[in-house]
């Protein structure tokens, strides 16, 4: 078992999923949080990444450097490891943010199997600039000659970077060094991790009944697939159309619970009302506010209508996974809020206790757990789609019309997509109508018309994300159609953010 000593990294989570991919257990404290007992039961730590300047004031019990366990220090850990046996830590010339090219110095240990030249990510202002006396650099970039240090005799590491990223090439590799130094065995399995959280379920549930809401997604339907298994037909799945979904979804979702064979499956078709709600409203937090809450009135009336059948239920099933979580700063209390997921803003009021069976998996997680369910692949690798829908890939002011608009340009971007084989090697793909009108000509008058903003991405997690490289030809043919089929828009981008420093929905 690892001990995660976190930070307030927006990344601390990724930590621990990257570890459950090996088979080893961990768990995330706050500093604050961390007793003596805790480095008798715990194998190895890692100290997280962390916003702030490592100080005096940081909390750090100082019994983990006499436990005699590995520890592993990533970019602020790294600056405490530093800081705690004599080095200095000063603020960087240039803050870097983003891949940087290390150089490894020493291939064994913590570097084993890997080459001399490594794909790094960086995201510090921070960094080490003299190396405490016992420590021996084993890798460096071309800004910083103390990206990764270690001291052999105690087991000691610290690196600048993050391991925990993707965009960290070899990150995983350099974790199972890490795991394997420390001697910990893999022990969890996809299969283990299903009956942890069937029986979470059954323990939390009892005999109530939960009302789910679904949308067709991949962590909805896992989630709710999860539920049945453990409660069976004290399940009661409502499927709402808010208007704000795609072309054809309602009917594709019928078909998929039709399929599996749910005990209750309901549609409620609530567009009128939550266009009417969200008519003009510009906040991409007070349309969520607004959707989430008109979630919750319909699900309260619709546990109305079962109770008048004598079906009593007490919770609310969502399929909340980390990621919702982390940007809407419920993960920890120490990282920025960057955006309230709909299914967090939950009324204080709501009569219903919430079960969140997936709320701390990552999506490749809930697809990998479906996966050994036996769910159809097909509907495990839809693209994910945030609950609040459409709403938030229309910027600003909402109306029908917008709507209307991103919903027809979705449906072409998304056809093609899947014509030309391409919709498998794209994480998400989407369509944002920007509010915006520029000029242009179409059968030789002017237009003045809304621009539409293609985005794919390449991710495994969501938490960052590159942007894929379609093919010039592809996107062209995109383009030409959405500007010839969809009334409204005269000019069609390709959106090549990544995130960071981007996010993959546009609100
Ligand atoms: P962002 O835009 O935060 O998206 O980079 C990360 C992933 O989360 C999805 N997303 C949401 N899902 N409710 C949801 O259920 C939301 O409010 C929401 N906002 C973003 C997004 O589609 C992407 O897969």
């Amino acid at each position: 078992m690892i001990l995660i000593i976190n930070y307030g990294s927006q990344v601390t989570h990724l930590i621990k999923r990257r570890l459950r991919g090996l088979g080893v257990e961990a768990t995330i404290k706050q500093p604050e949080q961390v007793a003596d007992a805790d480095f008798i039961t715990n194998d190895a730590f890692i100290l997280s990444g962390g916003p702030e300047s490592v100080s005096s004031q940081t909390v750090l019990n100082k019994k983990i450097f006499t436990s005699d366990k590995p520890i592993l220090g990533l970019c602020f850990g790294h600056q405490l490891i530093a800081q705690e046996f004599g080095g200095a830590v000063e603020q960087s010339k240039t803050r870097q943010y983003g891949a940087a090219k290390l150089t490894v110095l020493d291939k064994t240990d913590l570097f084993a199997g890997l080459d001399e030249e490594q794909m790094v990510w960086m995201s510090h202002g921070d960094s080490v600039s003299e190396l405490p006396k016992q420590f021996r650099v084993i890798g460096k970039s071309e800004d910083c000659n103390h990206v990764a240090i270690a001291h052999y005799e105690k087991k000691i590491f610290g690196l600048q970077f993050h391991p925990e990223v993707e965009h960290t090439k070899n990150g995983t590799q350099i974790l199972h060094n890490f795991v394997k130094i420390a001697g910990i065995k893999p022990t969890l399995t996809v299969r283990n991790r299903i009956q942890t959280i069937i029986t979470d379920i059954q323990t939390n549930v009892g005999n109530a009944s939960v009302i789910m809401g679904v949308s067709g997604g991949v962590d909805s339907l896992v989630a709710s697939y999860l539920l049945h298994q453990a409660i069976g037909d004290h399940l009661f799945c409502v499927y709402v159309d808010t208007g704000l979904m795609r072309k054809e979804e309602t009917q594709e979702v019928q078909t998929i619970y039709d399929t599996l064979q749910f005990s209750h499956f309901a549609v409620v078709n609530a567009s009128e009302l939550f266009l009417k709600k969200l008519y003009y409203i510009a906040d991409p937090e007070e349309k969520r506010k607004i959707i989430g809450h008109t979630f919750i009135e319909i699900f309260e009336s619709t546990v109305g209508k079962y109770a008048q059948q004598n079906k009593k239920i007490q919770f609310l099933g969502q399929g909340t996974i980390y990621p919702d979580r982390v940007e809407s700063s419920q993960a920890t209390n120490s990282s920025a809020k960057i955006k309230s997921h709909h299914n967090l803003t939950l009324p204080e009021n709501m009569k219903l206790k919430v079960v969140e069976p997936l709320r701390d998996l990552y999506k490749d997680e809930v697809r990998q757990l479906g996966k050994e369910l036996g769910i159809n692949e097909d509907y495990l690798n839809r693209h994910p789609f945030p609950g609040p829908g459409l709403a938030i890939r229309v910027v600003g002011p909402i109306d029908k019309e917008k709507i209307d608009i991103v919903r027809q340009a979705d449906h072409i971007f998304i056809t093609e997509l899947k014509k030309a084989n391409l919709y498998k090697d794209v994480w998400q793909a989407l369509v944002a109508l920007l509010p915006i009108k520029t000029v242009g000509v179409m059968g030789d008058a002017r237009t003045y018309e809304y621009m539409i903003s293609l985005r794919a991405v390449t991710s495994s997690d969501a938490m960052s994300a590159d942007w894929a490289k379609l093919p010039n030809d592809f996107l062209q043919m995109v383009s030409n159609k959405i500007i010839n089929l969809v009334s409204g828009v005269n000019r069609v981008v390709y959106d090549i953010t990544q995130k960071p420093p981007g996010t993959i929905e546009y609100e």
